[in-house]
C-alpha cells in the first residue's frame, strides 16, 4: 500500500453535511471564518489549486514562494494549505511547534512524490555508494516526502523547486564529484542540461529494478538522475510542439521543466509556474502563447490575460487530479472545524524526521 493508498484509508472523509451546500453558503462560511480567525490564520495557495480555492488564498505562489512564506509566517497559530500533501508537509517543518498546518482533503497527494519510498532510496543509495564511493550528494524536489527530504538532509544534500534547481545544482557539484537527483528525472535532466552537462553523462536509476542505466563508463557519470515524472507534464508531447508550430508558426511555446527533455528542447521558454506567470504578464498585448502547465492554472492566465492569445500546448489536458481535491466542501470543513475547535486533517511530521528534512530545507531557503 503506497502513501496515497495508506491516507485514503484512515483519514476521515468530507462529512454528509458538507455535500449539498450551495456554493453562496459555503463561500459565506469561508469569508466569515477568515474574518472571525483574523491574523490567527493563514491560508497559502498553490498556482495549481482551482478557481473556487484560489480565491480566498491569503497568497498565491509556486513550491518555492510558499515554502519561504510558511519559514517566515510567525503570527498564524493555523495555516490551512491550500496544495498537495508535501507542500503542507513542508509548511509544517518550516514553522514552529505550537503553529498548526492542516490540509483540508488528506488524498491530496502527488503521484510523482510517491514515485521514491525511502526503502526504495535506501537500497539504492546503498548500491550506488558501491559504485561510486562516496562521491555522490544527493538533492531531491521539494516534491517528495518528508522521509526522503529527511534521507538528503541527512547525508548532506538539499531540497530544490523549479525555480532555484539551476543554482543547487551548481552548489552541490561544487561540494561533490557527482548528484543523486529525487525524484523527477525530468527537472533533474533539463536543469543539469541547461548547466552545460552533457545527456550521456546523465544516468538514470530504476528504482523498480534496482539498476543504473547508463552510456559512458561509470567514471564519467556527473549526474543520476532518479525515474520518476509528473504524471500531468508527461502529457505534453513532441507532436503537441508540432501541431501548435503547424498551426500557429508565431506562437511561442512556453513549458514547466517537469516535461520532458525531448519538449523542452522544442519550446521556446521553460521554468516554473511562476516564472510561465511572469513571463506572460511581461509580454507584449497581443503576443500568442501555448503553454505547457497544470490546466487550473493555465485557465487562469487565459482567464486574466484576455489581452493575449494563450491556448494550452495540449488541447486535451486536464487538471492536476490531487491538487484538485482541494475545494469548497473541503476547505469549508477544514475552517469551520477549526473554527469550532475540533479541526481536522493535521499535518504532524514525526520530529526526528522533520529535524532531517529541515536541514534539507534551510540548505536550500539560505541559497534561494
Ligand atoms: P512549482 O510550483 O515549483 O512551479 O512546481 C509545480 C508543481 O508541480 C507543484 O506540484
Ligand atoms: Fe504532483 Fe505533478 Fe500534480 Fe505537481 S502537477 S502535484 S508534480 S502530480
Amino acid at each position: 500500500m503506497n502513501l496515497f493508498e495508506k491516507m485514503e484509508n484512515s483519514s476521515p472523509t468530507l462529512p454528509e453535511r458538507y455535500k449539498n451546500r450551495s456554493k453562496e453558503e459555503l463561500e459565506t462560511i469561508i469569508r466569515r471564518v477568515k474574518k472571525t480567525m483574523g491574523a490567527q490564520l493563514f491560508l497559502p495557495g498553490h498556482h495549481y489549486q482551482k478557481d473556487e480555492v484560489i480565491q480566498f488564498a491569503d497568497v498565491r505562489g509556486d513550491s518555492l514562494k510558499l515554502a519561504q512564506l510558511s519559514a517566515s509566517q510567525h503570527e498564524a497559530e493555523a495555516i490551512v494549505f491550500c496544495g498537495v500533501h508535501f507542500m503542507a508537509e513542508t509548511a509544517d517543518i518550516l514553522t514552529r511547534e505550537d503553529q498548526h498546518v492542516y490540509l483540508p482533503d488528506m488524498r491530496a497527494g502527488c503521484s510523482m512524490a510517491d514515485m521514491a519510498n525511502l526503502t526504495q532510496t535506501e537500497k539504492a543509495w546503498k548500491k550506488l555508494m558501491g559504485i561510486f564511493n562516496n562521491t555522490i550528494l544527493p538533492l531531491t524536489y521539494v516534491n517528495s516526502t518528508a522521509a526522503i527530504k529527511a534521507f538528503v538532509g541527512k547525508h548532506g544534500g538539499a531540497t530544490v523547486t523549479s525555480s532555484n534547481a539551476a543554482g543547487m545544482i551548481e552548489w552541490a557539484l561544487s561540494q561533490k564529484e557527482r548528484i543523486m537527483f529525487l525524484p523527477d528525472q525530468h527537472l533533474g535532466r533539463n536543469t543539469a542540461y541547461d548547466l552545460g552537462i552533457p545527456l550521456e553523462q546523465m544516468a538514470v536509476w530504476d528504482p523498480i529494478q534496482e539498476e543504473l542505466l547508463h552510456e559512458v563508463p561509470v567514471e564519467e557519470v556527473k549526474v543520476i538522475l532518479w525515474k520518476g515524472h509528473c504524471s500531468v507534464h508527461e502529457n505534453f508531447t513532441v507532436p503537441n510542439v508540432e501541431q501548435v508550430r503547424k498551426d500557429y508558426p508565431n506562437m511561442n511555446i512556453i513549458v514547466h521543466p517537469e516535461c520532458s527533455r525531448e519538449v523542452v528542447a522544442l519550446s521556446d521558454y521553460a521554468g516554473s509556474t511562476n516564472y510561465i506567470i511572469n513571463q506572460i504578464e511581461n509580454a507584449p498585448p497581443g503576443s500568442a502563447w501555448a503553454i505547457g502547465t497544470e490546466m487550473n492554472l493555465v485557465n487562469r492566465i487565459i482567464h486574466e490575460h484576455p489581452e493575449q492569445h494563450i491556448i494550452s500546448l495540449n488541447p486535451r489536458m486536464c487538471p492536476c487530479l490531487t491538487m484538485n481535491r482541494i475545494d469548497l466542501p473541503h476547505l469549508v470543513w477544514s475552517l469551520e472545524t477549526l473554527a469550532e475547535g475540533k479541526p481536522q486533517n493535521l499535518i504532524k511530521v514525526d520530529p526526528e524526521i522533520a529535524a532531517d528534512a529541515k536541514k534539507a530545507l534551510e540548505r536550500m531557503l539560505a541559497r534561494a
